[in-house]
């Protein structure tokens, strides 16, 4: 035997070759509890400022948006920005499920009437403002889309965010407002093998959480588990010739919210809140799904439905995820709690990347 093939196996017996052999993180990821909500409340998302401070909307028992502070401290302190009175009502939006923040203290969210739960009164949603710019906060809906499903989900284009892309999940489609110009609003997508949702849905939820990376928008369709993409223009319009194609399909019964991250080593990180089996997932640049925190029997992740990524300096590595609490699908059949925020820390992840 040559000497550099003795070196190798003896590097080989040793695990120093480079990759998997030597790296391998143990699951669940480090976590933390950041705030949990009294039971029952249903976070449906959550947004995280650049200086750290997080806005959160509920579903149930009612629409409410929370303002967080202290993320990052051991006493986070939770503030209730507007609460709209809940369920029974026809004239009342009782969901508030996506929220950006579209220019300095300025928010803008989807929200709209249940008629329970996640079924959608139509032609009841539209996009609202929460202006946080003077001392007296205001709130109004600012493009009401008369034909309207269920709006689940808002993201902002990244080179102009004023414009904003809204995912209709009952009716399958992605519309574009501009914010600026609230009565400018069109469907700019709408595929009924990509966005529609199955036939064997209990719910009309196909189009469902949406984040935008490079040219491209991305997008779950909740109860086919599956994540699919499409290039787009800056503008927020397919762009010429593109087609919808798929990212990869998740072995769970539904997949709510995405988003990548984090920023730098690990940013080709795709990372899933499965909401009916309470896990979240990463999926890498290769397609691979790891459950890198809760399980369907646990309640650390139980309905967990928006993941984002922390935005101050030295916190970026954080993935902060909030919850519903397990209310529609509990946990055993018995179990849920309330909704809750809980820090992820995907250092040990991206180490291993
Ligand atoms: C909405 O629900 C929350 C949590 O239960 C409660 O604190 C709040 O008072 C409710 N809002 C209204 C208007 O009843
Ligand atoms: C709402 O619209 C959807 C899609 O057209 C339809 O399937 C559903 O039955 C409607 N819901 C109600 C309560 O009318
Ligand atoms: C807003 O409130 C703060 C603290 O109460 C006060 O110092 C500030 O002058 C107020 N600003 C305006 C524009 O009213
Ligand atoms: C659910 O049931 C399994 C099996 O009995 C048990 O191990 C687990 O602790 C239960 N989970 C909760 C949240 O009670």
């Amino acid at each position: 035997m040559r000497v550099w093939e003795t070196v190798g196996l003896l590097a080989l017996s040793l695990g120093l070759t480079h990759g998997a052999t030597t790296c391998g993180p143990s699951y669940p990821l480090p976590l933390r509890m950041v705030y949990q909500f009294s039971k029952p409340t249903y976070l449906q998302c959550l947004y995280v400022r650049s200086n750290g401070d997080m806005l959160m909307g509920t579903v149930f028992p009612n629409a409410s948006i929370y303002y967080l502070t202290g993320a990052t401290t051991p006493t986070p302190h939770v503030s209730v920005i507007h609460t709209f009175a809940g369920i029974p009502s026809t004239d009342v939006i009782n969901g508030v499920t996506g929220i950006v923040e579209t220019e300095p203290n300025l928010f803008t969210f989807t929200g709209g009437i249940q008629q329970s739960l996640g079924l959608q009164v139509n032609g009841t949603w539209g996009v609202w403002q929460l202006d946080m710019r003077t001392n007296s906060t205001s709130l109004r809906e600012i493009q009401h889309i008369p034909n309207s499903g269920l709006l689940s989900a808002i993201v902002a284009l990244p080179q102009n965010p004023t414009v904003v892309l809204v995912a209709d999940t009952s009716l399958g489609q992605i519309l574009r407002v501009d914010t600026h110009a609230p009565a400018k609003w069109e469907v700019v997508l709408a595929d009924w093998a990509t966005m529609h949702y199955p036939p064997w849905a209990s719910l009309q939820f196909g189009v469902n959480g949406l984040t935008i990376r490079g040219e491209y928008l991305y997008w779950t369709n909740s109860f086919v588990a599956t994540i699919y993409r499409v290039r787009i223009t800056e503008d927020g319009y397919a762009a010429p010739g593109a087609r919808p194609e798929e990212v990869t399909w998740v072995r769970s019964l539904f997949v709510d919210g995405l988003v990548f991250g984090p920023e730098g080593n690990g940013d080709q990180t795709l990372w899933a809140a499965t909401n009916a089996d309470n896990r979240v997932l990463a999926i890498s640049g290769e397609g691979k799904v790891t459950t890198v925190a809760g399980a369907p029997d646990e309640m650390t992740a139980a309905g967990v439905v928006a993941p984002r990524f922390g935005r101050l300096a030295g916190d970026e590595h954080t993935l902060y995820v909030a919850s519903s609490g397990g209310i529609v699908l509990p946990v055993n059949g018995t179990e849920f709690e309330g909704g809750k925020v809980v820090a992820i820390d995907t250092r040990p992840w991206a180490a291993c990347q």
